[in-house]
């Protein structure tokens, strides 16, 4: 039997609250389909920040490498100022184990609301691939002068062709194997980054040649905003840089549903992998059994299918699939069912398949 060992960092706000459904799905499907994990739970977020002072340290790092894979619910809190935990943590976990993949689906369920008049499920099913270790990510400027008239401020965008090339050849394997449409988008700004993104597209069209079999296109990201909103079918599998597809992906969450449903991946493919679902952690709903654990569920799901368990990945998602259905919205406290109650339902779903 497979036995797959995870951490767990159920964070802040709802955090633990969508973990804990998480972790009892992947339970489920562990008695279901024998598989075996072993979770160790780590204490990081915001109440450790403000008790210890510390984020996340350098030996958690390294603990993490001995594990399969890391389960993330939310971090942030209001106590602590903006950045300290993101940096300190979130990015911290993304950069120090180049996790340089982030896989973010976004495909919308029958029957789950998307802000779109006319789009259905037919409509909305692709992936964007974000740059995760560069780009204006990497924390590089500075000030000068600061806090007088003359102050300046500077943030560096760092794109290297290793880091560019790496991500872009992802993108194009992930489009061969389980693309759509076998299409892939390169997201950018070429008409105005033109330093930054002209490496971008001389990477994209030298890789593009190693893959005829994928076909591609390109679209600068305002004009991609706009064909997310009116064509999304157009879209297959994007790839994008770092703060580009942050932007995108929050645009690509609202058409699937929103933050109750949208799940990420981030993804070192040579070493440990972290999967998170994309909503905060939405403080104001934390300890009323109201949040929606879906989105947390498929980060589950994206863990089982990176581990090779593409048979009870899919299983899961089945299961998700029948839940949304009866649920009367993705929002928190609208979805006819508590927290535990989406949980147990897609755990029925699932032991019944
Ligand atoms: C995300 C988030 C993070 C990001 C923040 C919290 C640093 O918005 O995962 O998309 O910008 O990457
Ligand atoms: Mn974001």
């Amino acid at each position: 039997m497979a036995s797959y060992d995870i951490a767990v960092i159920p964070g802040d706000g709802t955090g633990p609250e969508v973990i804990r459904e998480g972790v009892k799905v992947l339970k489920a499907a562990s008695s279901k389909f024998g598989v075996d994990f072993k979770f160790v739970e780590y204490p990081y977020g915001a109440e450790h920040y403000l008790k210890t002072g510390e984020t996340l340290p350098d030996s958690a790092i390294q603990e993490f490498k001995e594990f399969d894979a890391i389960y993330l619910g939310a971090v942030g809190d209001p106590r602590v100022k903006p950045g300290i935990l993101e940096r300190g943590l979130l990015l911290k976990l993304r950069f120090d184990l180049d996790l340089y993949v982030n896989l973010r689906p976004a495909t919308l369920y029958e029957g789950v609301w998307t802000p779109l008049k006319d789009k259905t499920h037919e409509h909305i099913n692709f992936v964007v691939i974000r740059e995760n270790t560069e780009g204006l990510y990497i924390g590089a400027g500075g000030f000068h002068f600061k806090g007088t008239k003359q102050e300046v401020a500077i943030q560096e965008m760092v794109c290297t062709r290793f880091g560019t090339e790496r991500i872009i050849r992802y993108a194009f394997e992930y489009t061969r194997k389980y693309g759509r449409e076998k299409k892939l988008t390169f997201v950018g700004k070429t008409n105005v980054l033109t330093y930054a993104h002209d490496l971008w597209a001389r990477v994209f069209e030298e890789v593009s040649k190693e893959y005829p079999d994928v076909k591609t296109d390109y679209a600068h990201v305002d004009a991609t905003c706009m064909w997310m909103v009116k064509n999304p079918e157009w879209f297959d599998v994007i790839v994008t840089d770092n703060m580009f597809g942050d932007i995108i992906t929050d645009l690509a969450a609202i058409i699937q549903g929103g933050l109750g449903v949208a799940a990420g991946a981030n993804i070192n493919p040579n070493g440990v992998s972290m999967f998170e679902p994309m909503g905060g952690s939405a403080p104001k709903y934390a300890g009323k059994n109201v949040i929606n654990p879906i989105a947390a569920i498929e980060a589950g799901r994206l863990m089982l299918w990176f581990l090779g368990e593409e048979e009870a990945a899919k299983a899961i998602q089945d299961a998700v699939k029948k839940t949304v259905k009866m649920m009367k919205s993705m929002n928190a406290g609208q979805m006819g069912y508590t927290t535990q109650e989406v949980g147990d339902l897609v755990v029925k779903h699932l032991l019944e398949s």
